[in-house]
């Protein structure tokens, strides 16, 4: 009963009809083109780093926004998903040294100019435990853009209302950011608590 529920949204879903129409692997991919209308985060963007990106759809839509051939797109998830042709793909846990070695060998030195950040950890339904995990990732993501992303470059980070909250994690932004903003877009399920922390030029 439940699942024949769950089916019926999901197939009435209108992002998920549009990400079919358009090609998209998921209906996140309209989160992320929501975004980018306000902030234009493809504008000069020479260098992508997708984090949690599996299965996909924000890579292809950094791929249509970027038609240069020379832009570097890396993505970065624990799970295995389909290849883009002309993004390179890293399997790996980004809490692991490892992986985060293997993403700074990908970009060869070269500064980021955007960061997007889709992960979540695997919920427990226990708000301490959750929250201090979603705080551990968000925190993480914003420590390796303080030391690879370009000086006038952009961080799109999903954080969410648990735990230590976006909130104040948007505060900690503001010590290092020039701007920052919090946005929920309209593709972003009403009952989800995930948010999104934008944030731009480093100060
Ligand atoms: C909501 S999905 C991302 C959807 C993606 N933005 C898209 O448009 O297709 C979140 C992803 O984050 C990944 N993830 C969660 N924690 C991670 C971690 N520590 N390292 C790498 N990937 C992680 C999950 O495996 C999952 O595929």
């Amino acid at each position: 009963m439940v699942k024949k529920k769950w089916l019926n949204e999901f197939l009435s879903d209108k992002y998920v009809k549009d990400a079919n129409r358009e090609g998209f692997r998921s209906r996140a991919a309209f989160k992320l083109l929501e975004i980018d209308e306000e902030f234009g985060l493809f504008n000069n963007c020479s260098s992508v780093l997708d984090l949690g990106c599996a299965p996909g759809s924000w890579l292809q839509v950094a791929k249509r926004k970027t038609k240069s051939k020379r832009t570097v797109i890396i993505g970065v998830d624990i799970l295995r998903y389909k290849l883009i042709q002309g993004v390179t793909q890293i399997e790996g846990d980004f809490q692991d040294e490892s992986a985060r070695k293997k993403i700074l060998t990908a970009f060869n030195g070269r500064k980021i100019d955007l960061i997007l950040s889709d992960m979540a950890p695997n919920l427990s339904g226990i708000k301490v435990v959750d929250g201090e995990n979603i705080s551990n990732l968000v925190n993480l993501v914003l420590d390796f853009s303080l030391e690879n992303l370009h000086k006038n470059g952009c961080v799109v980070v999903k954080a969410f209302e648990t735990g230590t909250g976006s909130r104040e994690f948007r505060k900690k932004l503001a010590n290092y950011f020039e701007k920052v903003w919090l946005r929920k877009p309209l593709a972003s399920k009403k009952v989800s608590s995930e948010q999104f922390l934008i944030a731009k030029t480093l100060k």
